[in-house]
């Protein structure tokens, strides 16, 4: 009896339409497998012949087999009008992309590069320090009296007898003195440790920009016309400057220097503390106690020196007023840049 040709014939159409390749192939196939001269039909037509009981059993076994190879049929005519357009199995080349998100730069990187972009500009080098420091660079030679208040356990963070972590960038102008000899202009930014009581002026880590250019005859003057430079170009060009007198060991004299605040014109504002004035950096001419520590001859060469708060210009710059939001990695503060 034909029925036991319907597993053999089921085999058969399963492997021959997973493997057809092309739509004239799959035409053939179902000619084959479904067309008037196929096994399946013979053994529909030939179902009046048979009992009542075996027309039941034959016929639902027949059609169950008909069915299956339909959707095999239909199968094979889906992969191929997928790979006609690009489609195949798996792979839906007309889906849109995923949208990966992209990551942007903290606020406190950008503000590294724009200010350093704009003392390469005047013809400033990038140099970099460690972070762990020895006392001699990080005080020491930068004219820090032995008994000097900053050097206390209280500020710094101790490491060994003489090592710490730094406490400011003013090492890296030691470092870079000590190994090149004049003319140097370097600016050299890093990050910085100190023992503060956390507030939202104040981190235990922070970023700093130092700035120095040892050659002959640098005077103040210089050091006044690029810091006007700069600060006109990162805040703006109506952006004036104050220079206050202040003290630093290693300058002398030394100046602490302060912005027209340049979101109320001096009017005086929230910002600026109804003041007029932002202070934005410590600076001055190179102490010779600090020339001769490096073998630089006073007499003969000059500098000047300065080092601001990256946090402090990037809190200023776009209104932040928690220097907390700057370390506690909160994507909703970071997406905002
Ligand atoms: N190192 C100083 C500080 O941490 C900042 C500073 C002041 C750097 C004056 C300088 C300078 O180079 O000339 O407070």
């Amino acid at each position: 009896m034909r029925v036991g040709k319907l597993a053999g014939v089921l085999a058969e159409a399963e492997a021959e339409l997973s493997q057809c390749a092309s739509a004239t192939d799959l035409e053939q196939l179902r000619v084959k497998f479904l067309g008037r001269k196929s096994e399946i039909i013979a053994i529909l037509r030939g179902l009046k012949d048979l009992s009542p009981e075996e027309k039941k059993a034959v016929g639902r076994e027949t059609n169950q087999a008909k069915v299956k190879i339909e959707a095999w049929l239909a199968e094979a005519e889906v992969r191929l009008a997928g790979v006609a357009s690009g489609v195949t199995a798996g792979i839906d080349y007309g889906l849109p992309g995923k949208q990966y998100p992209t990551g942007k730069l903290h606020p406190i990187t950008r503000t590294i590069r724009e200010i350093s972009d704009i003392f390469f500009g005047m013809g400033f080098e990038v140099a970099l320090g460690p972070e762990v420091e020895e006392e001699r660079y990080n005080f020491g030679a930068l004219n820090f009296p032995p008994d000097h208040p900053a050097r206390d356990m209280q500020d710094t963070f101790y490491l060994g007898e003489d090592l710490l972590l730094r406490t400011h960038t003013s090492p890296i102008q030691i470092r870079e003195m000590l190994k090149q000899q004049p003319p140097v202009r370097i600016i050299a930014p890093g990050r910085c440790y100190r023992q503060e009581a956390i507030s939202a002026r104040a981190y235990c880590v922070f970023y700093q920009i130092e700035g120095f250019y040892v050659d002959r005859n640098v005077s103040f003057a210089d050091l006044k016309g690029v810091l006007t430079a700069f600060a006109q170009s990162f805040f703006g060009e109506q952006v004036q400057l104050r220079f206050r007198p202040s003290y630093f060991p290693f300058t002398e004299p030394s100046a602490e220097v302060d912005i027209s605040c340049f979101l109320c014109g001096t009017k005086g504002c929230r910002i600026c503390k109804y003041s007029g004035w932002l202070e934005i950096l410590g600076c001055c001419m190179i102490d010779p106690n600090v020339m001769e520590a490096v073998d630089y001859d006073p007499e003969k060469y000059s500098g000047y020196a300065f080092g601001m708060g990256i946090e402090r210009i990037a809190m200023l710059r776009h209104k932040i007023d928690d220097i907390r939001l700057l370390y506690e990695n909160d994507l909703r503060f970071l997406r905002q840049f």
